[in-house]
């Protein structure tokens, strides 16, 4: 070979090793952006979702036990995938986290371990309760006289945490996303 020539691949030796260990860092990431898109795409739609539902009280509950279904069959599960193919991307290319030009990852990995948490321990459960709270439908008929309009004062209030929490999990997730994209050096 002249010197200077780009190595030949040969299926044996460092550079092979290298081109291996880059495909499976393209794999990962792959299966991370897709998880990325298929995970969290559907919280941006919440609000649209619990909005149709406001607008037709018929459809209410179907809205509020589709958002919960998705929460609790999607988000949740696809999350916790979603952190291990982040660990095997930062054990793939061998990422040391302590360095300046990697701590964007902590960063990252603590406000994910919050809005994992968060999701788990009030969201879903909240979304369960409102699912509870709703699953009997609307009473039939027009509102008896004098009745306070809108929803009960337990549903109101608990529709209320649910926005809020679901704004805080749009936050994080938008930050997440931020910090892998522009990975920041501190
Ligand atoms: C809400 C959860 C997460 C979302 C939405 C997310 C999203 C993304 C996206 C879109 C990328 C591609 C960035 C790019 O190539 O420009 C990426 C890369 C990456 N993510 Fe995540 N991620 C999440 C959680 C995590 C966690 C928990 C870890 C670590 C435990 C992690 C580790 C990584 C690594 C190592 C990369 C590769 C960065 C590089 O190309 O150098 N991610 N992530």
């Amino acid at each position: 070979m002249l010197s200077g020539a780009p190595p030949v691949p040969n299926g044996s030796g460092p550079w092979c090793e290298n081109e291996k260990v880059a495909d499976l860092f393209q794999l990962f990431l792959f299966l991370h952006v897709l998880g990325a898109i298929v995970v969290f795409g559907p919280v941006f739609l919440f609000p649209v979702i619990a909005r149709q539902g406001q607008m037709s009280p018929q459809n209410g509950p179907f809205a509020i036990a589709l958002g919960e279904f998705i929460e609790r069959r999607i988000v949740i599960p696809g999350a916790i995938v979603q952190g291990i193919t982040g660990v095997a991307l930062i054990l793939i290319a061998g990422r040391d986290l302590t360095i300046p030009a990697n701590r964007w990852l902590i960063g990252a990995i603590i406000l994910y371990a919050i809005a994992v948490t968060f999701a788990i321990t009030v969201q879903a459960r909240n979304a369960e309760k409102m699912v509870l709270l709703t699953s009997g439908g609307p009473p039939p008929g027009p509102p008896p006289a004098g009745a306070p309009s809108g929803p009960p004062s337990e549903i109101a209030a608990l529709g209320k945490k649910l926005q809020q929490g679901g704004m805080l999990l749009t936050v994080l997730v938008t930050l997440i996303v931020l910090l892998m994209v522009t990975k920041p050096g501190f």
